[in-house]
């Protein structure tokens, strides 16, 4: 049993630089290039017993923060070092085909893949992280995710939350052996809740925070489990905050909560009002799947914020009550598509199609620029995070074990949506910008290895 929580601080991935920098000679954008090396680390977590032997981008996880300015191109270098095949998403970016990860694309041990990527959408919390074809488990759990921000003028100009104050928080489940090394999925078919919480690597951890406005983006990297957040104080009352972004960006308008739901893949973005609690602790709790079990004790703790009592930087801190005019995809009614998400004969299927069964995975082909309604239902007692490459979609349908689309998902466009148990869910997307073969999937990674996902086809002909 993990002893020291809230002991040890929250570690802040390092930024990573650009190697150097040419210009486009076609759009005479300036490209960023990066270079990393995927490769084997320790991480000591239990402190009297045998490290955790890891294997992350440039040998940390979660790997080091790209942070690039809309407008600027990149190329990024995945050298890898391991000892596994690789393949690598950037998820949230409407990359092309070629550098969307595709998982089958593998980039094997001792070789490298280059990868580039458009940066022109809107500011958002991207991830890069892996989705080599059935151990994309194994080599995200192992360390293979880190953060990729892309930020724009127009955000900026809003005075949010920024350097020091602007926090991203990877979760992530995961469960130990005796002897201290990291329990592997691989051979999972179900799921892998895990039982120790981290956030940003370390098990329940601790930040010191200003009595200030911070903008907490979360995103959890975890295999199987999601989340109920909210923040506490130490007498467990429940305080509000603010979502003000989702998957793909700023909301229209700051949604106020005091709870926010987070699934595998999604990510969250907050502003957090810490100025009433000088001298406190706000604690972050998880409400979702809490375990009876004694070595689940713990999982309804997550983090807690120490908040000192002197600000030294009062610059920054606006929640603006308007924040960006959303561009959701026109109203359309009606169901285009509709996609079964169910277990059958020990796999995990879409419409009964594995993603081994090549010659039937292609379940769509929707034409460059049509706007469709997917649907995505499940009947058995499993919640399935979907994500859809390529695309921003909106949600605007949920019916079963919950009814109804959450306040702050309403008017946000996403890449993830939780089909919770028995439930049926409906968004809506443009489907572009790009012709091109994309996956989509459930990211309850040992699903999605095993083998729940598909591929949808865009082309400028259709179907
Ligand atoms: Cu986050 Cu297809 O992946
Ligand atoms: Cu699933």
């Amino acid at each position: 049993v993990y002893k020291p929580i809230f002991q040890n601080k929250l570690p802040i991935p390092p930024e990573k630089s650009p190697k150097y920098t040419y210009t486009n000679q076609t759009t005479g954008a300036q490209i960023d290039y990066y270079e990393f090396e995927i490769k084997e680390f320790e991480s000591q977590i239990y402190p009297n017993l045998k490290p955790a032997k890891l294997v992350g981008y440039d040998g940390v996880s979660p790997g080091p923060t790209i942070r690039v300015k809309r407008g600027r191109e990149s190329v990024v270098r995945f050298v890898n070092k391991a000892k596994l095949a690789t393949s690598v998403h950037l998820h949230g970016s409407y990359s092309r085909a070629p550098f969307d990860g595709w998982a089958e694309d593998l980039t094997e041990p001792g070789s490298y893949k280059d990868y580039y990527y458009p940066n022109k959408q809107s500011a958002r919390t991207l991830w890069y992280h892996d989705h080599a074809v059935s151990q994309t488990a194994v080599n995200a759990y192992f360390g293979q995710a880190g953060f990729y921000i892309l930020e724009d003028g127009a955000e900026n100009a809003l005075g949010l939350p920024k350097g020091s104050y602007d926090l991203a928080l990877a979760l992530a489940s995961k469960q130990y052996n005796s002897d201290g090394t990291l329990f592997s999925p691989a051979a999972e078919r179900d799921s892998l809740w895990g039982d120790v919480i981290h956030v940003n690597g370390q098990p329940w951890p601790y930040h010191s925070v200003e009595p200030r406005k911070y903008r907490l983006r979360f995103l959890d990297t975890s295999v199987s489990r999601a989340f109920k957040l909210t923040f506490e104080t130490d007498d467990n009352k429940k305080i509000p905050f603010h979502v003000i972004a989702s998957d793909a960006g700023l909301l229209p308008k700051p949604v106020q909560s005091d709870n926010l739901e987070i699934s595998m893949a999604e990510r969250w973005e907050l502003v957090v009002d810490f100025s009433a609690y000088a001298g406190k602790n706000i604690t972050v709790k998880n409400a979702r799947d809490v375990q009876a079990d004694e070595d689940y004790n713990s999982t309804n703790k997550v983090m807690r914020f120490v908040v000192g009592n002197t600000v030294s930087n009062t610059e920054n801190n606006n929640l603006p009550s308007t924040l960006r005019n959303v561009p959701l995809p026109p109203n359309k009614s009606g169901v285009d598509r509709q996609f079964k998400l169910e277990r059958s004969n020990g796999e995990w299927q879409i419409n009964d199609v594995t993603f081994a069964d090549v010659n039937n995975r292609i379940l769509a082909k929707p034409p460059r620029g049509a706007v469709e309604v997917w649907e995505f239902s499940t009947g058995g007692g499993w919640s399935h995070p979907i994500h859809v490459h390529l695309v921003d979609f909106q949600v605007i349908y949920r019916k079963g074990s919950r009814d109804g689309v959450l306040p702050y998902e309403k008017e946000a466009l996403k890449d993830v949506v939780l089909l919770g148990k028995s439930e049926t869910v409906r968004v809506i997307a443009r489907f572009a910008p790009w012709d091109g073969v994309y996956m989509f999937h459930c990211h309850n990674l040992i699903h999605e290895d095993h083998d729940m996902m598909a591929a949808f086809n865009v082309t400028s002909l259709g179907d």
